[in-house]
């Protein structure tokens, strides 16, 4: 009778095993990932929690849900370990994301990797979750190991790359090199292109690159490169590039008082603000994170002025080298490091940018999609997806049981028999 006991355990505990299971399909925590939002899904490649990661996963964003258990997924992992890179969706199929620089690594053990930077660019097709390292036409090799950088691409499918540092390992002299210069990728050709840039262009790493429809590219924060200085003035001087003119002009800026920071998030608002969110200042020494803001700036475009909303609701905590993405009227935030000893979290947030709320679910915007109002009116539609989920885990279940009972009462029919059999057999003999 112990395999029935088994199987009542299965049918008791069973649903709560499947539960966990579907726990544990979370990423750990990290920092230092990059992020594209491909259609409904924000992807995050890469990150590092001591040790550099190849992992690739998204949020779905197409159902509702409680922020607490986001809708997680992983796809295929990437050829190398990676991280402090960027990343760029192709505007002409809306579903290739290519990679660009960042530290790439070969990881030999859950607790070894070494630095080998084999490619500058990855391509990954998020439809077929393919990977593939494109060959390049005209690759300068002195942009090999460029890190801390963010890319931005026009609609033309033109990448443009501002400066960053060239971190190899640590043993290299000098650890880093700084640059200026804009490395540009036309995606259509596959053809790199360097401009060295003038003097007067700072040299710049860990900033945000924002592209506004009308060409400028927007750089905020960052570090200046140049081995003494390490915080900017950036926040109050902008530099910014004309991807139509190829030159660069300062915007001075008013308004409020915004602290320089590096490896905060930026994202623009179709009405022309880019919002920016926490970053750090580093000990210009040890290199560590010093402070992280959890602070939330505005700069309006328009008029070139800084201000800080009132913002409601729970905030999320200070947050540095996380990501940032803007999906309809939501800014979401995921991963990064809290402070100097919380260098890696997993947790997502989300500010409702139409009136600076922090929320903890995530709602599927109406306006654009009557027919779900209808449907989560009254009711949240998280709790119809994940009853759907259960409905989904039960039938599973279901099927499962019934093919365990099957088998075993096929088993007892089978040795029942056998034992008929085998107590017979001697019955023969005595008679
Ligand atoms: C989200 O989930 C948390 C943890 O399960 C719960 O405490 C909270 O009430 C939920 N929020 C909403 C809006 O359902
Ligand atoms: C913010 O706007 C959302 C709708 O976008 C609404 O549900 C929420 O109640 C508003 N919050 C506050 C504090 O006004
Ligand atoms: C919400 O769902 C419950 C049970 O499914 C139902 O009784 C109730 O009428 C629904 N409320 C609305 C506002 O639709």
């Amino acid at each position: 009778m112990k395999p029935l006991y088994y199987i009542l355990f299965f049918v008791i505990f069973g649903p709560r095993y499947i539960f966990f299971i579907i726990c544990q399909n979370v990423p750990s925590p990290r920092s230092q990932q990059t992020s594209s939002l491909v259609g409904t899904r924000f992807y995050f490649f890469g990150g590092s929690s001591k040790i550099p990661t190849n992992e690739v996963w998204y949020i779905d964003l197409s159902n509702s849900f409680n922020i607490s258990t986001p809708p997680w997924h992983s796809d295929v992992v990437m050829p190398v370990g990676y991280g402090l890179g960027t990343s760029c969706l192709s505007p002409i199929d809306n579903s290739s994301v290519f990679l660009v620089g960042g530290r790439t690594s070969i990881i030999t053990s859950a607790t070894t990797f070494y630095y080998a930077y084999i490619s500058s660019v990855y391509k990954f097709n998020s439809k077929t979750s393919q990977w593939t390292t494109p060959t390049i036409n005209n690759f300068n090799s002195s942009f090999t190991s460029r890190n801390e950088i963010q890319a931005v691409i026009d609609n033309n499918g033109k990448i443009f790359i501002f400066g960053g540092n060239d971190y190899f390992d640590s043993t290299t002299t000098p650890i880093f090199n700084y640059y200026n210069d804009i490395n540009t990728l036309d995606i259509t050709t596959m053809t790199w292109s360097t401009q060295t840039q003038p003097q007067s262009v700072f040299s710049f790493y860990g900033y945000t690159a924002t592209l506004l429809p009308n060409g400028l590219i927007v750089y905020i924060g960052g570090t200046r490169g140049s081995n003494i200085s390490t915080s900017s003035d950036n926040i109050v001087q902008i530099q910014v590039f004309d991807t139509k003119s190829y030159t660069w002009s300062t915007k001075p800026v008013s308004g409020s008082t915004i602290t320089s920071r590096r490896y905060h998030s930026a994202v623009l608002t179709q009405d022309g603000n880019i919002i920016i969110y926490g970053g750090a200042i580093h000990n210009n020494i040890s290199g560590g994170i010093a402070y992280v803001f959890s602070d939330i700036a505005v700069l309006n475009t328009n008029s070139w002025v800084w201000s800080v909303p009132n913002v409601s609701g729970t905030s999320a905590p200070p947050l540095t080298q996380h990501s940032a993405a803007l999906y309809k009227n939501y800014m979401i935030l995921a991963f990064g490091a809290s402070s100097a000893s919380i260098l890696y979290t997993n947790n997502i947030y989300i500010l409702d940018i139409k009136n600076y709320t922090w929320v903890t679910t995530f709602n599927i915007p109406t306006t654009t999609n009557p027919a779900r109002q209808t449907q989560s009116n009254g009711n949240s539609s998280t709790d119809h997806d994940s009853s759907n989920l259960y409905i989904g885990i039960g039938i599973g279940m279901g099927v499962i049981i019934l093919a365990v009972v099957l088998s075993v009462i096929g088993f007892f029919i089978y040795k029942n028999r056998h034992k008929q059999e085998i107590i017979a057999t001697p019955g023969t003999f005595n008679t």
